[in-house]
């Protein structure tokens, strides 16, 4: 079966996309549409797709199987609710949103609708990230000391707070997932973000430049998180989990992992491309009618994005918030 695919926005994550289903046998993308026309056309044209009027038009499944929403958070409006009314299947980027309730209203409406979801926690889909889960599986982890630390998206959205949660929000968003996926659920949460340099640096900026967050999870392992989207001369990202027998880190978001214990201490650098493993994974499911090689549905990613409003709360309020 061909799955046919239709593309809202065109943009930087979208192009990665477009590489990787050109790779997979059974994708088609057919429609295209972006708020930028000559973008979505220029799109269009190398893929041999039709560009769309409006998204709502993209959304036509006499036309699609399956969409992949690609469009920044603060853009998505009510795309997931209408194409779960649909019947199209749902690959949507992280994070889902800004605040949890009308990503709550979507997830609502995705299951009602039956539909098949993916969200773009591509990291999941390394297999340095499968077998780090895998080892962790009967090990009993006390701490977690993860960071993310670089530059920032070029796009002016995303110096805008209100419309990507910031760096926490969406960059680091993978680390906080990661930690969730590995570990399991958290539990509560402080957090303290600084505007010490962006302030004077970039005046139209309202996102933080620095955050510092400590966590506890459901099973009493405790951790931190601490992020830097305007560092220049140094950038890396990490998450070391920590037990009495054994040390587990991933380096350069996942690819590379390390394990010691008692019987190894081995380094691994995955050789493959997660974001052709999430979305080939993605296609194929829509084309079998099961969602189970999946590895980040959209109830799912939701629990990710309240953590990250969490940490947002807790710094606000000065206070521990619970998730
Ligand atoms: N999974 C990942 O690792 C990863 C990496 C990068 C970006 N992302 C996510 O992908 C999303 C997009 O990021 P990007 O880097 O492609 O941004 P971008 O700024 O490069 O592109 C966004 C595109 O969306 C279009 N657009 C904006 N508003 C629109 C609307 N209302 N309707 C239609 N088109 C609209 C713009 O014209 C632009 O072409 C964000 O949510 C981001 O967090 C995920």
């Amino acid at each position: 079966m061909t799955v046919k695919i239709g593309l809202i926005g065109a943009g930087g994550i979208a192009q990665s996309h477009i590489n990787a289903l050109k790779k997979v046998e059974q994708a088609k993308i057919v429609t295209v549409f972006d708020l930028n026309t000559e973008g979505a056309q220029k799109t269009a044209a190398a893929l041999g797709a039709r560009v769309t009027e409006s998204a709502d038009a993209l959304l036509n499944p006499e036309e699609i199987d399956a969409v992949f929403i690609c469009v920044p958070q603060f853009a998505r409006g009510d795309l997931e609710e209408i194409a779960a009314k649909r019947g199209i299947h749902v690959f949507v980027e992280k994070p889902l949103g800004l605040e949890l309730e009308s990503v709550g209203r979507k997830e609502q409406a995705i299951r009602e609708g039956g539909i098949l979801t993916s969200v773009g926690y591509v990291l999941r889909y390394y297999d340095t990230v499968q077998q780090a889960k895998q080892y962790l599986q009967d090990k009993t982890v006390h701490l977690i000391q993860a960071f993310r630390i670089g530059g920032s998206h070029p796009a002016p959205w995303w110096k805008q707070q209100h419309m990507s949660n910031g760096n926490l929000g969406d960059a680091v968003t993978h680390q906080v997932d990661m930690i969730r996926y590995l570990v399991g659920e958290y539990k509560e949460v402080t957090a303290q973000f600084g505007r010490n340099t962006i302030k004077t640096q970039n005046p139209e900026a309202t996102i933080p430049d620095a955050g510092a967050v400590t966590f506890s999870m459901e099973s009493g392992a405790v951790g931190t998180i601490t992020e830097s989207c305007i560092s220049t001369y140094h950038s890396g990202s990490e998450i070391k989990i920590i037990g009495p027998n054994f040390f587990l880190q991933l380096t350069g978001n996942g690819k590379t992992l390390t394990i010691i214990d008692d019987q190894q201490n081995i380094t691994i650098t995955s050789k493959q491309d997660p974001v052709y493993e999430q979305d080939k994974a993605f296609v194929e499911a829509v084309a079998a009618g099961s969602g189970e090689a999946i590895l980040c549905g959209y109830a799912d990613g939701m629990r990710t994005l309240a953590f990250t409003l969490a940490a947002y709360k807790a710094a606000e309020e000065r206070d521990t918030v619970t998730i």
